[in-house]
């Protein structure tokens, strides 16, 4: 379930068997757990660790590396572009540590975050709960042919560990699930589309997993009785994981960064153990 890789170094060269262990436990399903391994935040850069530096609105304030532009936060002028740097510095460091550790030829950087809000004492919707266990589906980016969902997180809070739970193997979870989940409307994803309210239009896949995702934070006794395990990641380590297969909560804590990357299931050195692979096998016929 957690597989900790002793590395101290953002950059490689990495070894081959600490490179092979990463891409054999990440792709089973494990968390990456790096113990050593703090990103280390300036001490002009300790300003930000307040939940002031968030709008309010959002639950995280979010970077486009492509644009530079910021989103969610409270700031402007010099502080929004010292912050935008800090998150910036962040993901470039999370990029470098991704290409050279994994064996994957074509990894995007999608966004980054900084999450500045304590966890424990939000409230929102049921469907916008994280601390609620789930597996991660984007309602407005489809993931069409089983694109993979790839999370690099940061603990940056100077003495709170970041709490969370981690779930049973997709599979389980799946073949539970899917026999309770309710078609979605033919014509939607069409029209969503059109719309814009997601940039192309989403596959059955991207339907499912949307489901999966509403259905288990639906579930009240599923929350409370599935099997989870409790992880504690202490201020200074660093994460990575598939997060649209690992079943996973986040209970307590504040002030993480993340890096979301995307690949295609083609990348992967077992693509048979792909989200979309799994959901497959159990229907018996193609979701892309
Ligand atoms: C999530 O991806 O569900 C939240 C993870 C976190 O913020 O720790
Ligand atoms: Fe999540």
């Amino acid at each position: 379930m957690l597989e900790e890789l002793p590395l101290t170094q953002w950059k490689g060269p990495y070894d081959a068997d600490t490179k092979a262990r990463a891409v054999a436990a990440l792709e089973s399903g494990a968390v990456l757990f790096f113990p050593r391994l703090p990103f280390r935040l300036l001490n002009s850069e300790t300003q930000f660790l307040t939940a002031g530096v968030a709008d309010g609105k959002a639950k995280n304030i979010s970077l486009d590396h492509t644009t530079g532009r910021m989103q969610a936060s409270s700031l402007t002028g010099d502080k929004a572009q010292a912050l935008a740097a800090m998150i910036e510095r962040f993901g470039a460091g999370a990029a470098s540590l991704v290409r050279d550790l994994l064996p994957y030829r074509e990894v995007e950087r999608a966004r980054t975050s900084f999450r500045p809000v304590q966890v424990k004492g939000r409230s929102y919707s049921k469907i916008s709960d994280d601390r609620l266990l789930h597996v991660d589906a984007f309602p407005s980016r489809p993931m069409r042919d089983g694109r993979r969902i790839l999370r690099f997180f940061a603990n940056v809070a100077p003495d709170s560990p970041r709490h969370w739970h981690v779930g049973e193997p997709f599979e389980d979870f799946a073949r539970a699930f899917l026999p309770r989940l309710t078609p979605h409307p033919p014509g939607r994803s069409w029209l969503y589309d059109k719309l814009g309210v997601t940039r192309g239009r989403r596959s059955r896949y991207d339907e499912t997993m949307l489901s999966l995702h509403d259905a288990a934070k639906r579930d009240d006794a599923f929350q409370q009785t599935s099997p989870q395990d409790a992880i504690s990641f202490p201020p200074g380590s660093c994460w990575l994981v598939f997060t649209d297969v690992v079943l996973h909560a986040a209970l307590g804590g504040e002030f993480a960064l993340e890096q979301t990357f995307h690949l295609d299931v083609g990348q992967m050195a077992d693509p048979a153990k792909a989200p979309i692979k799994v959901l497959e096998r159990l229907r018996g016929e193609s979701v892309a």
